[in-house]
């Protein structure tokens, strides 16, 4: 069973008479293991179909199944459940707490977790070394630059090893070679076997993930692996 199943997923919002189809019957599946880039122009539909991927809202009709459990029949208080289990965010912005270190900020979610100190140290630190900064763990976030914030970011993300990783934007704040940096970072967490979606506007980035996803108008305008030429040879 793939990791994600969309199928027919309507998104409709209401705003007084009028109703806009934000998503049109998208159908869609992701196995584990992939490296997706979703893209499209603005008012495509990115930002509704990660908020359904996320578990962050319902679609209006449609099924999401997402390892093994149909979100769609989930209540709410559940899919807070979920979203804490099974997937991490890395956000544009990076959303981490300022006045915590990188060690603070990635042991955070292990606390939610009730993992014991003893295992979110040794967790947290094992991955801001996976993310090369070994030497920044007692750093403030003042204190990093911003490609260092979202290498914390990341972090954070795996700390209760999601099965999926949805990131939005995620170089948008940063210069190309940081920005550059980051998309390393997601190329080997890739090659570790991690699931990862991110969500861009930036065809080039796209191109540095295995498969791209175009969305025009709330629907899907192109499904391609994204290096077909190594994807043919052997
Ligand atoms: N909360 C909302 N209420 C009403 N319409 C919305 C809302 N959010 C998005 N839309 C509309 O849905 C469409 C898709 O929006 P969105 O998912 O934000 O696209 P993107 O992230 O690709 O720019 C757009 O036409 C937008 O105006
Ligand atoms: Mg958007």
């Amino acid at each position: 069973m793939a990791l994600i199943i969309l199928r027919n997923i309507r998104k409709v919002y209401k705003t007084g008479n009028l109703e806009v189809a934000a998503l049109i019957n998208l159908t869609l599946n992701i196995e584990q293991g992939e490296f997706v880039a979703i893209i499209g122009q603005s008012g495509s539909g990115k930002t509704t179909l990660l908020d359904i991927l996320g578990c962050l809202s319902h679609p209006t009709s449609g099924e999401y199944w997402l390892d093994g459990d149909n979100v769609h029949l989930l209540p709410d208080s559940q899919l807070t459940t979920i979203r804490n289990k099974k997937i991490g965010f890395i956000f544009q912005t990076f959303h981490l707490l300022p006045r915590k270190t990188a060690l603070e900020n990635v042991q955070l979610p292990m606390m939610y977790a009730r993992a014991s100190r003893a295992i979110q140290h040794d967790r947290a630190s094992e991955l801001l070394t996976m993310v090369g900064l070994k030497d920044r763990l007692y750093h403030y976030n003042n204190q990093l630059s911003g490609g260092q914030q979202q290498r914390v970011a990341i972090a954070r993300a795996l700390a209760n090893r999601p099965a999926l990783l949805l990131a939005d934007e995620p170089t948008g704040n940063l210069d190309s070679q940081s920005g550059n940096d980051i998309l390393t970072v997601f190329e080997q967490l890739h090659q570790q076997g991690q699931t990862i979606i991110i969500i861009t506007h930036d065809p080039l980035i796209a191109q540095r993930a295995e498969r791209c996803i175009t969305l025009l108008d709330g629907k899907i305008m192109s499904d391609e692996m994204a290096h077909p030429s190594s994807a043919t040879k052997g």
